[in-house]
């Protein structure tokens, strides 16, 4: 079986992967009703907070029932602490101010497109191309139990023009199921088959070429966009790039041996002993488990409250935020503000999208798309990888070689989470302004200046 595999994976490499023949995946499908027909406008939006729904939510904010309290000394190893919930949730009911947050959210310019058969909803700014410099088209793609919300800090930042010689236009969409993009209603919808709808989105907004950013299940559409489209896609920047081909995998078990000849000695301990690896594994990653097998019924207990929402929401923020933090009282989440937290659960909890955002998972964790082997293509698109400290997964740049040929750069943390965009706003555009620096100069010396944004004037 694994050989097969294999033999597949090196055939499909050889031959240049070719999406329109794979029958595992829906390059092209219609994931909407079938009674209507695709309408390509670009509408405005902004997002509506009724007065009815804020009351409800009020309502069972103020009307929650008792929580089991923590064993002694457990903290967040529990999955929560909630002794630790109240600092959310009193907020959440008390101070977080409906109008001036909605406000906030309508800050950026939003839009509404249908693509095959759905509404997808995204931010999307050009930016002031002052004189002598281009303008570059930037795809960002947020995670779970992300939002577009994971980029408001950052925007400002990344559409002011810097010293360097491009400024960047961001497109930051909503993937299907989650927030103010529709949900499908048929199965099959999974990240590989979003990167089709964005590759979609990025054409009608007038861009053939584009560069993408992606972190968390962003980060695994962003790989697929640079897998089917490598002539479309100029760089891929990743704050979780990671490769799972079959060289990658056998070199990270090869690696437990002599771990030194894979990665700097003071990176061995992100990765190897590979048990302490399978342990944090075991130990965090049951939610992954449960999404991906029963996602309908994780997601209505998670749907279900305010309380349910947040609680879910708070343990994958911590785990994922440092890999220790399972000891610390408060979960380690007062890096972030309770603004940020709840803005990003109010856009779950005003589109009732906890089941829809969760079938992500379903859907792209399966035998179709194991089948389909897109996933150990290499690709030539120019990347560079960040790592943060209490990133997921480790990945040795060796490894992340064997499925991204042109790796630019990687850029090693020695702090810091999974969220960085949230956690660290400053260093996240830093790190992805130069990093698309770094992609357009190693794109004009290697590869005859492809990625030169000059034809975005
Ligand atoms: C929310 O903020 C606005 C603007 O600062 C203020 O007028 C309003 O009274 C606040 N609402 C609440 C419920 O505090």
């Amino acid at each position: 079986m694994m050989y097969s595999w294999l033999v597949l994976g090196l055939v499909a490499a050889a031959a240049g992967y070719d999406y329109r023949s794979d029958p595992e995946i829906y390059h092209d499908k219609w994931w909407g009703p079938e009674s209507i027909k695709e309408d390509t406008s670009i509408r405005p939006f902004k997002v509506e907070w009724k007065k009815e729904m804020v009351e409800d939510l009020l309502y069972r904010l103020n009307n929650r029932r008792p929580m089991t309290p923590p064993l002694k000394g457990t903290n967040y190893n529990y999955g929560l602490n909630t002794d630790t919930m109240s600092y959310w949730l009193d907020y959440w009911a008390s101070n977080y101010n409906f109008t001036t947050r909605e406000e906030y959210l309508n800050q950026y310019p939003q839009f509404l497109t249908n693509i095959q058969g759905l509404k997808i909803h995204f931010i999307w700014i050009k930016p002031e191309v002052p004189k002598g410099k281009y303008s570059i088209p930037l795809l960002m793609l947020h995670g779970y139990p992300g939002s577009v919300r994971e980029f408001y800090d950052v925007i400002d930042d990344i559409i002011k023009p810097t010293g360097r010689d491009f400024v960047v236009e961001v497109v930051i969409p909503s993937f299907p199921g989650f927030g103010y993009s529709d949900a499908t209603n048929y199965p099959g919808l999974g990240t590989a088959e979003m990167a089709f709808i964005f590759e979609k989105l990025m054409t009608r907004l007038g861009h053939e070429r584009f560069y993408v950013h992606g972190g968390d299940a962003g980060a695994v559409i962003g790989n697929n966009l640079a897998t089917f489209f490598p002539e479309k896609v100029l760089g891929y920047h990743s704050t979780m790039a990671v490769a799972t081909t079959d060289e990658a995998l056998s070199l990270i078990t090869a690696g437990s041996v002599y771990p030194a000849t894979l990665m700097p000695a003071d990176l061995i301990s992100r990765l190897y002993p590979l048990k302490n690896t399978l342990q944090y594994l075991a130990q965090d990653f049951g939610y992954f488990h449960i999404h991906t097998a029963k996602p309908d019924a994780i997601g209505l207990c998670v749907g279900e409250t305010p309380t349910s929402l947040l609680g879910w929401f708070l343990h994958l923020f911590s785990i994922f935020s440092r890999r220790t933090n399972g000891d610390n009282p408060m979960g380690g989440l007062e890096i972030y503000s309770r603004d940020q937290i709840i803005d990003n659960l109010m856009i779950y909890w005003d589109t009732e999208t906890a089941t829809t955002s969760i079938r992500m998972y379903a859907e792209t964790i399966n035998l179709r798309n194991l089948r389909s082997g897109y996933f150990r293509v290499p690709t030539p698109v120019p990347t560079i990888a960040v790592q943060a400290l209490g990133e997921i997964f480790y990945m040795p740049p060796a490894a992340l070689n064997t499925k991204f040929t042109n790796l630019v750069a990687v850029d090693v943390l020695d702090d810091y989470g999974h969220f960085l965009a949230l956690e660290q706003p400053k260093i996240f555009v830093e790190l992805l302004l130069s990093g698309l620096q770094r992609i357009i100069q190693f794109s004009k010396q290697n590869m005859n200046g492809d990625a030169e944004g000059g034809n975005y004037v």
